[in-house]
Parts: C-alpha cells; structure tokens; sequence
C-alpha cells in the first residue's frame, strides 16, 4: 500500500522542530510500524538524506524503549507498543503523523527520540528493597497471599515506556510511580521501605516536572500492559498511611 507520513524531524534538543513529509509506496501490511520507519530509513539513507532517530530495543513489547505518537494516540490505534504494532491497522493512500511524546519531564533528544531518564531518577529515589545478601531464601519461607500476588504482579508487568506521560493532559506520571509503589508495596520484602518509598518517588515525580493525577484516565486507556487506574489510589492510600505516621511520631 501507498502512505504519506508526516514525520516530526528535530536536529537536536535546541533546535526548532517541524513535520516533514514522506512518501512510502510499497508498505506491506504485515510490516511492524518500526520495519515501516526502517523501510523510510533506507529509502533517506540511499537519497543521502538523514535517517529519522526512533528509540527501539526488543521490538517484542518487553522493554519500554519505544514509544511514538501516532496520529495524536501515544502508540498508535491499538492498545500496544509502537514495536507491536502493524501496518495492517492502517490503509492504502493514509496520512499518518507521527510525533515524540510530548512532555516538560521527557525533552526531545532528536526527532522521535526523547530523554526518559527522569523515570530512572523516580526508580532510584525508592523503587527498589532493600535485602540482606546471601543465598536465596526458601521460597515458601515468605508467604504472600494469592489476591497480594497477582496484584503486585499486574502492577510489576509496568515496562517505562512513558505512554501514560504522553497520553494525560497534565503530563503526569502517575499511573507509572504509583505502579512501581503497588508492585513493591504489596510484597512482604518492600514493606521496611513502604512509607519512605511513596513520599520519596512522589517528591521526585514532583521535581521532574511531571504533573499531578486528576483522574482523566488517558494513562490507563494507552497503557500497552494495562496497568490500571486504581493503582493510583494504592498510592494515596499508601501516602495518607504515611503522613498518619509521620503525624504521630
Ligand atoms: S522496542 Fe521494546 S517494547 Fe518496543
């Protein structure tokens, strides 16, 4: 099939970007939408053209890296990663635009290609547990509930890819910290931590720039694993347990 993509080109994060425009006439519809931008790729690398930066790494909707406005929609028409999407979602003589995520706390390095690290800096102010080290305790030495289990496991299947940031309004990053707070905070080794993790990873989301919740849901609805929404209420429920005891000490 024949597309024209319209392709936001930045040269780097001071320079002025703009949509540019390309013909492709020779899209198959089982192509992934990334073989799509490598076929563009070649087709600019042979006219001795720039190619267009895009994040990827699996190309198997496990890692996160890629992510991709497609026609105004974080990861395009179906609920996926940009790697796992097809061009059978669209049709010939389509017009698709196609964008970075657009947000404060995500600047763009070039083209399609944004800084994601304001995530890793969440992760490090208390997404983690701390544990003693030594062998691999017995796993039936810690219990954890069933309910607890597939809870924190459906919270845990979170990969970062930012599609929620993209997708609110307020650029927030709350359906991905609150994710990270409900996986750990549900498991018997992230409770030491569990009060200091939630004020700690919320005043670092805060000074990142992303901005706050106020239950839209877009977040949810572009979630390529889809982390639900009620996991921002875990964490408000988790920050209110924490200011309780801060009150009381
Ligand atoms: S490239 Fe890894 S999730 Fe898309």
């Amino acid at each position: 099939m024949k597309i024209t993509i319209n392709v936001w080109r930045q040269a780097d994060a001071d320079a002025k970007g703009k949509l540019h425009s390309y013909q492709l006439d020779d899209v198959s519809d089982h192509m992934s939408f990334l073989e799509m931008l490598d076929v563009l790729n070649e087709q600019l690398f042979q006219a001795g053209e720039e190619p267009v930066a895009f994040d990827h790494d699996c190309r198997e909707g496990i890692c996160g890296a890629c992510g991709i406005v497609i026609n105004g929609v974080a990861h395009g028409p179906e609920v996926t990663t940009t790697c796992q999407l097809h061009m059978r979602s669209f049709k010939d003589g389509d017009s698709i635009t196609i964008e970075p995520w657009r947000a404060k706390a995500f600047p763009v390095v070039k083209d399609l290609v944004v800084d994601r690290s304001a995530f890793d800096r969440i992760i490090a102010a208390g997404g983690y547990v701390s544990v003693n080290t030594g062998a691999a305790p017995e796993a039936h030495s810690v219990p954890v509930p069933k309910v607890d289990a597939d809870r924190a496991f459906e919270a845990a299947a979170c990969i970062g890819c930012g599609a929620c940031v993209a997708a609110c309004p307020n650029a927030s990053g709350m359906l991905f910290t609150a994710a990270k707070i409900t996986h750990l905070g549900l498991l018997p080794q992230g409770q030491p931590e569990r009060e200091a993790r939630v004020v700690d990873m919320l005043n670092q989301h805060d000074a990142e720039g992303f901005g706050g919740c106020t239950n839209i849901g877009e977040c949810a609805a572009v979630c390529p694993k889809e982390i639900p929404l009620d996991v921002i209420s875990q964490l408000n429920a988790d920050l209110r347990t924490a200011a309780v005891s801060k009150k009381a000490s």
